[in-house]
């Protein structure tokens, strides 16, 4: 059966899928298999980056799958050594190479790498290869209030901040920016990995009630709340279970919960760490 994610409209028209299939850790051959197998269950989003060093499976995944270009939705990343105005082409040229394709649908700045200081720059690129058809969309990772405020006080508004969000770490701070600036929030590890969130008991008595599982629990709640979500999964069960998140509603008191679940979980400091 094939299942098709709900999608949310980003600022320049394109409409990105809320769940996607998150690709890191997979090498090429990994990732080429799963995303073969993700197309073939309805996946249409695919995330990425140079850092994964697995663009090149990515886009071989999608070939064999035999999925029309225009169905794929396909974000990719870049490396800080790309922050500059001239930087980001060449960063964007290869990953197009290694993709094996001639346009990205999502281009990030991975991590902003505040020592630098050059985001701005490479954002005011970006919005130069969008203008030429070569991305369709632009966006950020790992992004704080302040990064985004200093690219809007350039007048730059990221279309996508996509940042480490599960229930444990809702990241209410930057969400409230998105929502002033009109940006779509994207959950990096939604399943939370290794905090032992799908063991949570107020998950488990929710995937009882539900008849689903506890990753399905946790991906619709990023549905209705209005996030995109990539959860990782090289198995195909799970891949299946993952995308399958749209033939049941949580109810009001249920998402409460959910909302409600904040601890003091870390979350990667992007003023220290990036790549
Ligand atoms: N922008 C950034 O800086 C950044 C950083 C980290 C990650 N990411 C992106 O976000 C994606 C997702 O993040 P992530 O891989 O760290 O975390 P995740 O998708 O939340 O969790 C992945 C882990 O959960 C397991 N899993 C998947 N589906 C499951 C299910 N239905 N039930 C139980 N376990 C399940 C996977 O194992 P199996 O594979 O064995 O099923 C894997 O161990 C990455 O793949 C990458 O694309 C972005």
């Amino acid at each position: 059966m094939t299942i098709l994610s709900p999608v949310l409209p980003l600022r320049s028209g394109a409409l990105i899928p809320q769940i996607g299939l998150g690709t890191w850790p997979m090498d090429d051959d990994e990732a080429a298999r799963a995303v073969d197998a993700a197309v073939s269950l309805g996946y249409r989003h695919f995330d990425t980056a140079e850092n994964y060093r697995n663009e090149k499976g990515v886009g071989e995944g999608l070939r064999r799958s035999g999925l029309d270009r225009e169905q794929a939705f396909i974000t990719t990343k870049f490396n800080k050594e790309w922050h500059s105005f001239d930087g980001v082409r060449r960063a964007a040229d290869a990953a197009l190479q290694r993709l094996g394709t001639d346009y990205i649908d999502l281009l990030l700045i991975h991590w902003p790498n505040p020592g630098l200081n050059r985001y701005v720059d490479a954002f005011r690129g970006m919005r130069v290869l969008q203008d030429e058809g070569l991305v369709r969309a632009v966006g950020v990772s790992n992004f704080k209030p302040a990064h985004l405020q200093q690219l809007a006080d350039a007048g730059l508004v990221p279309e996508v901040n996509q940042v480490q969000l599960d229930p444990y770490r809702p990241r209410l701070g930057v969400r409230e920016t998105h929502s002033r600036l009109g940006i779509v929030t994207e959950a990096w590890s939604p399943l939370g990995p290794g905090s032992g969130l799908l063991t949570d008991p107020r998950i488990t008595a929710l995937a009882e009630k539900y008849g689903k599982t506890p990753a399905q629990i946790v991906l619709r709640w990023d549905v209705q709340s209005g996030l995109v979500a990539i959860p990782k999964s090289v198995h195909p069960q799970r891949l299946a279970e993952n995308l399958d998140v749209v033939d049941f509603v949580l109810d009001a008191s249920d998402l409460q919960t959910l909302d409600g679940m904040e601890t003091d979980a870390p979350v990667s400091d992007s003023d220290v760490f990036g790549h």
